[in-house]
């Protein structure tokens, strides 16, 4: 059983908490509000509008005491980048390992976020995208700016009108992810996102859409993706949680999903089956001999 702290109890702390309420394996056993919030004192039923549970909010003031009353194993944080940072501070000398969901940090802030992880040694997965919906398009729009190597790209996203930050932390991953596919070197810092434009719709209770559009002289690829509710970010967030749990160093969504994997095991089947194309038709066509097969296909690649 995984005991978990929440953090921030808005509108994704919210759904977050109702879904881990549900969960076999995991116990909520800590949920905590900004300071002098009314939802100090009050039972998480209350906030979330369901019947009691056992679980009274507590503010983020008593943090440090707070860990070592409910010993949580793991923590999710879903406030602003300001607070995380006071948080994570507090987890880290409480050694407590951190799913940070938390988007809007400054450069200098994303820093300190990586740098605590090595000041304490705790693990903290930073997920400024924690749908596995939006990692696929992320994955999906690097391979497609590989390949259409001179297309324009263009990102745009929608959210509901009272986010605080914008562009969206996933618009500016998207864009990492263009330049990162189109330069020469493997150093983060240096994928110059520039030349991406990134526009940000802010309207009405929009969940979350985002939208990269490829487009050359003759024709263009759109990739989108839309989150219909706030449960998507809670599965991720579960997701993230078990992967966290007892590991040190700084992670991102990535690292769980291991999308590149899964393209490397479909680039291996790929691979095979045309190459069992090739021993089935051509060999029985061009009437070669068993003992010629393997020449014949190693030199069709
Ligand atoms: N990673 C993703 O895929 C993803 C998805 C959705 C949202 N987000 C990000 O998650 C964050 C929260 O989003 P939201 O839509 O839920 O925003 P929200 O509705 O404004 O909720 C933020 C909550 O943070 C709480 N808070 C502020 N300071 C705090 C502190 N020091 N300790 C504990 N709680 C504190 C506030 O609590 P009080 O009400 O008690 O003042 C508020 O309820 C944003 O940065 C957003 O961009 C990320």
């Amino acid at each position: 059983m995984l005991n978990v702290c929440l953090i921030g109890l808005g509108r994704t702390g919210k759904e977050i908490a109702k879904i881990l309420l549900q969960q076999e394996d995991m116990r909520l056993v800590m949920a905590v509000c900004s300071e002098f919030s009314a939802k100090e004192g009050k039972n998480l039923g209350e906030i979330l509008n369901i019947q009691e549970t056992e679980i009274v909010v507590e503010s983020c003031s008593n943090l440090e005491q707070n860990i070592l009353k409910y010993k949580p194993d793991v923590a999710i944080d879903f406030s602003n980048p300001e607070a995380t940072l006071r948080n994570a501070e507090a987890l880290g000398k409480q050694k407590v390992p951190v799913v940070v969901g938390t988007t809007g940090f400054n450069d200098l802030q994303s820093r300190k976020l990586v740098s605590l992880t090595r000041q304490y040694k705790i693990g903290i997965l930073h997920a400024p995208n924690i749908t596995t919906g939006v990692n696929v398009l992320m994955v999906l729009t690097n391979l497609a700016a590989s390949i259409l190597e001179n297309y324009d790209c263009t990102i745009t996203e929608s959210h509901f009108k009272n986010k605080k930050d914008a562009p969206s932390g996933t618009a500016i991953k998207i864009a990492k992810e263009i330049a990162k596919a189109r330069s020469n070197t493997t150093a983060v810092h240096d994928h110059d996102t520039s030349d991406i434009p990134i526009h940000a719709i802010r309207a009405g209770g929009i969940i979350g859409h985002h939208k990269v559009i490829l487009a050359g002289e003759f024709d263009k690829i759109e990739i989108s993706h839309e989150s219909f509710a706030r449960t998507a970010f809670a599965m991720g967030a579960l997701k993230a949680v078990k992967f966290i749990n007892n590991k040190v160093g700084f992670y991102e969504m990535d690292d769980v999903l291991d999308l590149k994997n899964v393209i490397m095991r479909y680039l291996e089947r790929e691979s095979m089956i045309r190459k069992q194309r090739y021993l089935n038709f051509d060999s029985n066509f061009l009437g070669l001999s068993t003992q010629n097969e393997d020449k014949y296909v190693e030199s069709a690649y």
